[in-house]
């Protein structure tokens, strides 16, 4: 039995992600793959366990560097209980969020040393890093706005502020600019079909 594919999306708030994920695991099946679409944090039951203290509340409840911590945790029992069995099973993992949005998050904008996260990534996810990551890219004001038009539950991040947003931007940039073989930046500005055949073509390029 192969490995499968391990595909994480990223970017800042309100870039449409989510649905882009689910269309591409939708497309994923129609090439006879089996997928495990997933997110972070959460994505197993005590990852989703530990979402819920830090998604919701105030903005200023938990320092950056707790959420790095938890964020981490999380990371570790999601890896444990679904995507590495699912990869050695041949799955293709689709992940809404992984740890580059810890590096942007509380690295890049959150003011966490990005050497200590670095050294939680390898420690937590080691060899099992991402074969190909699509980073959203979409002006900051332009995404939170959508986000916030959305009304969710989980609103913690979004009320870090317009600067906090735009620091994740930038870094999202700079992180796929690290990253070119890992990483594409995908213009999440258009409607659903058009950003789509944007994923569909990144994941041919990647070769996957
Ligand atoms: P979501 O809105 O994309 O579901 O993600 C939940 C929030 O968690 C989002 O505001 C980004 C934040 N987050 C971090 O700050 N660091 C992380 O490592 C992850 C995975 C998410």
């Amino acid at each position: 039995m192969s490995r499968g594919r391990f595909i994480t999306f990223e970017g800042g708030e309100g870039a449409g992600k989510s649905t882009q994920a689910r269309l591409l695991a939708e497309v994923l099946r129609e090439r006879g793959h089996e997928v495990v679409l997933t997110r972070e944090p959460g994505g197993s039951p005590g990852g989703e366990r530990i979402r819920a203290l830090v998604v919701s509340g105030d903005a200023a409840d938990w320092s950056a560097m707790t959420e790095t911590l938890l964020m981490f945790a999380a990371r570790d029992d999601h890896l444990n209980a679904v995507i590495r069995p699912a990869l050695a099973a041949g799955k293709w993992v689709v992940c809404d969020r992984f740890s580059d949005s810890t590096r942007a998050y509380q690295g890049a904008a959150g003011g966490v040393d990005p050497a200590f996260v670095e050294s939680l990534d390898s420690a937590v996810v080691g060899a099992d890093q991402p074969d190909l990551t699509l980073i959203f890219d979409l002006p900051a004001e332009r995404g939170l706005s959508r986000a916030l038009a959305r009304g969710a539950a989980e609103t913690r991040f979004e009320g870090k502020g317009g600067a906090f947003h735009d620091r994740l931007a930038e870094a999202f940039r700079t992180i796929a600019a690290a990253h070119p073989d890992r990483c594409r930046l995908i213009d999440a500005d258009g409607d659903v079909e058009t950003v789509a055949a944007r994923v569909r073509a990144a994941v041919e390029t990647a070769g996957l």
